[in-house]
């Protein structure tokens, strides 16, 4: 039998974007599972139906390589979107396996631990030189002046691409990923379109420039790969230079936001944790797991099949909820609770199975990093404020996040 919880909740609701929690608590009181009628898809709010639906090849983020448009009664993109859904179908977050492994193998080993932690002086240095620029003022906006940069000048270097385009790559990658937000109105829709044709004209003249000049980076490596003319064809380079920038930075700022107002507003003071990376590697889990920057993602239903009661179908959408698995109750004891000593904390911010962030090493070293530096050269920040977050569901981030920096 179908269960026939209808959620009738609009993510646009002030109430609901700002503290989602109350609802998620309720929505899972009622059933693990509900009908999101905004969304007009299932969603699931439990820990194991979030983790274990991740993992289940029956499911993917993509369909088109089971079934053709036809069988599955889609029309083609609008026009006015196609630029933009043209290069998104090159993008390993978007494709399955053979594509995804063959992808997601030339990216990965710039990503793994071992490489990434080399990183850790450079965002030291990085996030000193910010706070040097702002120590003396009594009062700070900390999204813009300190969360932001952080991660855009990381990705940038680590993928190659000069630093002084930071501030053009955000206004890019903002209006890109807009298209993933809720009610997306058609201005949305044109402002990303002319940011993704910007973006790729872009690109394609800096590669001829790094065709010339090899250096010791990603994009040199991706180069390599194309040129080699069997692993990556030029498309493919394009979108994953787009998506490793867009990717590599829009959910860290937003984690490290949320992380500093976490810390904030539970007055845990974080500086004894952070000292220690044993001791501060949970502590950013669990900042992690409290306040997700990414509530929500999707997959197609890959065949026909029952879960747990709910018959799906081929082609259908479902809807995974991070934020809320993290908060569920059956696998995380008091889960309002901002607990750095958790002993097991299998948070679901970055996802599962084969799309599992590939940048999850990096985000966790900026966020322990940026951290330290924040609250040991600023051991009395404090709100000035409620912060408010942005009105764009499914992502979860703070407008702005206003401090004073001393008494
Ligand atoms: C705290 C910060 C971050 C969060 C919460 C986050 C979250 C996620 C999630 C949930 C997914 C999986 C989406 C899905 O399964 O549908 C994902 C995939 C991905 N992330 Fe992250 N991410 C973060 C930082 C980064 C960084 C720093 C990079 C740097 C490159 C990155 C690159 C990617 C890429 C390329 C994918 C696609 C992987 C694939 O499809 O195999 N992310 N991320």
């Amino acid at each position: 039998m179908q269960p026939d919880y209808l959620l009738d909740l609009d993510p646009r609701d002030p109430a609901f974007y700002n503290n989602p929690y109350p609802a998620y608590h309720a929505i899972r009181a009622r059933s693990p599972a509900f009908f999101w009628k905004q969304y007009g898809i299932w969603c699931f709010a439990a820990h194991a139906d979030v983790t274990a639906l991740f993992r289940d090849k029956r499911f993917g983020r993509q369909i088109l390589h089971v079934a053709t448009r036809e069988e599955l009664g889609w029309e083609e993109s609008p026009t006015h979107v196609k630029p933009f859904y043209d290069v998104e179908a090159h993008s390993l977050l978007e494709l399955e396996p053979p594509d995804h492994t063959r992808l997601r193998t030339l990216i990965n080993r710039a990503f793994v631990s071992r490489q990434v932690e080399r990183l850790a002086s450079r965002i030291e240095a990085l996030a000193h030189q910010l706070i040097d620029g702002f120590e003396r003022a009594g009062e700070i906006e900390l999204i813009e002046a300190f969360a932001t940069p952080i991660p855009v000048i990381v990705i940038a270097e680590l993928l190659g691409v000069p630093t002084g385009m930071a501030p053009q790559l955000l206004d890019w990658s903002h209006k890109m990923v807009a298209m993933y937000q809720f009610g997306r109105s058609r201005k949305v829709e044109d402002q990303a379109v002319e940011a993704t044709k910007a973006f790729v004209a872009y690109l394609k003249g800096y590669i001829i420039e790094r065709r010339q000049k090899p250096a010791d980076d990603l994009m040199s490596h991706l180069i390599a790969a194309e040129a080699d003319g069997k692993k990556l064809s030029e498309d493919e380079l394009i979108t994953t230079c787009i998506l490793v920038l867009n990717a590599g930075h829009e959910a860290t700022v937003h984690a490290i936001g949320n992380g500093v107002k976490a810390i904030l507003e539970n007055c845990l003071d974080p500086r004894p944790l952070l000292a220690e990376q044993v001791k501060a590697e949970p502590l950013v889990e669990e900042l992690l797991r409290f306040d997700a920057p990414l509530h929500l993602f999707t997959r197609y239903v890959l065949e026909d099949l029952d879960w747990n009661g709910i018959t799906l179908q081929k082609g259908e959408q479902i809807g995974l909820m991070l934020g809320a698995a993290n908060r569920d109750p059956k696998r995380f004891p008091n889960p309002d609770q901002l607990d750095p000593t958790r002993e097991s904390n299998p948070q679901q911010s970055f996802g599962g199975g084969i799309h599992f962030c590939v940048g999850a090493p990096l985000a966790r070293l900026e966020m322990r990093v940026a951290l330290k530096v924040l609250f040991e050269r600023l051991p009395r920040l404090r709100l000035t404020g409620q912060p408010a977050y942005r009105d764009a569901y499914h992502f979860h981030g703070l407008e702005r996040l206003d401090v004073r920096l001393w008494p």
